[in-house]
């Protein structure tokens, strides 16, 4: 087992003299996504030297872990999602030296690192599915995927009605003589696994086995929710298209044969010391399905989606809060909060109110006890960007017939680090989607030392959540009374939270020592002006 922190006892934000927490429970968890963090060798991708030459970056922003997306040996057909050999890195990323070089110095400046495990399916060039091909039907070998023949008289139709989640049917046929179905939710190119068979759930706990052997602190297990399938693999019966992050009841998601999968991976995770985690992306009709997958003996976390799906709504914000809290206490997990992915539109865009309500969003969520995941640029207060023409796009669900809108790739465009015109020293090489002219204001080095810039909030709003005991873990929050469309909590530890999601001021009384605000603001002894989009942090 590695171990090589330079203090990870500083980095939890526990009070001193509570209870012992493990550093999950208020962590705040930054998702890199390394094709567009930042580019090591000058061609236009970002990769693992852009990552660890960053790492101080990082560190000084104040996040407990990062998160990496998929950097494995990949066709890229779902930029990475699509695994050819879950134990190699993918040139364009660099090589296991490269990352373990990543690990290592993250752990040397009290960092975590968290990788993405796909376990769901794997790319189509995966030796499995290339040996499943040659077989031919029949072959024990295409038992380790879904294979089936076709419908109809001659087999033309998809043995069931289930569909793709990047659109079209989710099953494809080979071609004459061999004419079998192979099912995919996602891709064609990302055939599913079979988790009935004995040797996908070896393969898979020895996979982290090998990742956790290399120091890892844990996993982000991608569709969770999608490893086993209803038996028989029933239709589904209805057409309309299914949304990344849906919430509908279906034969393929949320079956309850996957915990004992997590049941079995939390035993390799406990194997080791040092607290090692893994967060599952779930996407679950209820917040207390997703509790399912985080009793004691399964999973650390689970992405909190359906915060991210709430608009910008007091009374809406506060139901789901509530429910949140709710659903994990019988579990005893902590509450996660997420506002922005590599899946889904920026807030700062998604939320429909500019900057100043994605800084109050921001404030909002790192009030919130539990955990929190901050996306790559969310920082810097990056808008998705609209305009990408067609040509430079890449994202698989923009291509596939009756797909979705494409929009994934308007929230992946590389990150603006310095200088005035792209690729504002994301590397030397240009980047892989172009960034827009008018990020020159947007860069870290632009935004470094500006008391109102997003990336000085960010960092003040991090570093008080690292010592002010009203902040990080644990999972009360008091509602205090407060005008429509405003929201005042108070946590344990004595910090209050004032947000005003209405498009006007609201006139408040001044809960006590202001400590930060997402927007300059006026405040009297007595009363103030909580100005339209703003959340307040005081201490009481
Ligand atoms: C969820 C990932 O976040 C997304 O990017 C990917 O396309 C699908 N899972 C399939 O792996």
């Amino acid at each position: 087992m590695t171990q090589h922190y330079a203090d990870p006892s500083a980095r939890t934000g526990s009070a001193p003299g509570a209870a012992p927490t493990g550093w999950w429970r208020d962590a705040v968890i930054y998702q890199v996504y390394p094709r567009s963090f930042a580019d090591g060798n000058g061609d236009g991708m970002g990769d693992l030297e852009g990552i660890r030459s960053r790492l101080p970056y990082l560190r000084d922003l104040g996040v407990d872990a990062v998160w990496l997306s998929p950097f494995y040996a990949s066709p890229q057909a779902d930029a990475g999602y699509d695994v050819a050999d879950y134990r190699a890195i993918d040139p364009m990323f660099g090589t296991l030296h490269d990352a373990d070089a990543v690990i290592r110095e993250a752990h040397g400046l009290g960092l975590r690192i968290i990788v993405d495990v796909v376990p769901n399916h794997c790319s189509d060039q995966h030796e499995w599915f290339q040996q499943a091909l040659r077989e031919g039907p029949g072959s024990p070998l295409r038992e380790r995927f879904h294979f089936r023949p076709g419908r109809g008289a001659d087999g033309e139709l998809p043995p069931n009605d289930w569909e793709s989640l990047f659109g079209g049917p989710a099953w494809t046929r080979l071609p004459e003589p061999d004419g079998e179905w192979y099912l995919h939710l996602f891709a064609s190119e990302q055939p599913d696994f079979n988790w009935e068979h004995p040797a996908v759930q070896d393969e898979f706990r020895s996979i982290l086995r090998f990742w956790l052997d290399l120091g890892v602190d844990g996993f982000r297990v991608d569709v969770a929710h999608g490893l086993v399938k209803a038996p028989g693999l029933p239709d589904m019966g209805h057409g309309e298209q299914l949304k990344l992050l849906g919430t509908q009841t279906l034969p393929f998601f949320d079956q309850d044969g996957v915990h004992e999968i997590y049941r079995s991976w939390r035993t390799v995770l406990d194997e080791y010391a040092g607290d090692r985690i893994a967060v599952a992306e779930a996407w679950t009709p209820s917040a207390d399905r997703t509790a399912l997958y985080l009793r004691p003996d399964e999973l650390h976390q689970a992405f909190n989606f359906h915060y991210l799906n709430t608009g910008w709504d007091a009374a809406a914000l506060r139901a789901t809060i509530d429910e949140s809290l709710e659903a994990m206490r019988p579990v005893g997990a902590p509450t996660t909060w997420v506002l922005s992915n590599h899946d889904v539109v920026r807030h700062r865009t998604r939320l429909g109110g500019g900057l100043d309500r994605a800084r109050a969003a921001a404030l909002l969520m790192l009030a919130l006890p539990g955990s929190a995941y901050v996306y790559q640029g969310e920082e810097l207060g990056l808008p998705e960007v609209t305009d990408l023409p067609d040509e430079v796009r890449q994202d698989p669900s923009f291509f596939r017939e009756s797909g979705q809108d494409g929009l994934r790739d308007g929230c992946r465009v590389p990150l603006p680090w310095t200088g005035d015109e792209p690729p504002y020293g994301f590397g030397s090489g240009g980047s892989w989607l172009p960034q827009p002219a008018d990020w020159c204001a947007l860069t870290v080095t632009a935004q470094t030392g500006d008391p109102a810039s997003t990336l000085e909030l960010y960092r003040a709003a991090l570093a008080l959540r690292r010592t002010h005991p009203g902040l990080g873990a644990g999972d009360a929050v008091e509602w205090l009374d407060a005008p429509d469309g405003v929201l005042v909590f108070r946590r344990p530890g004595g910090l209050v939270c004032t947000v005003n999601t209405t498009g006007a001021p609201v006139r408040l009384g001044t809960p006590g020592r202001m400590l930060l605000a997402s927007r300059q603001l006026a405040v009297a002894a007595d009363a103030f002006d909580l100005p339209a989009d703003t959340a307040v942090w005081w201490e009481v």
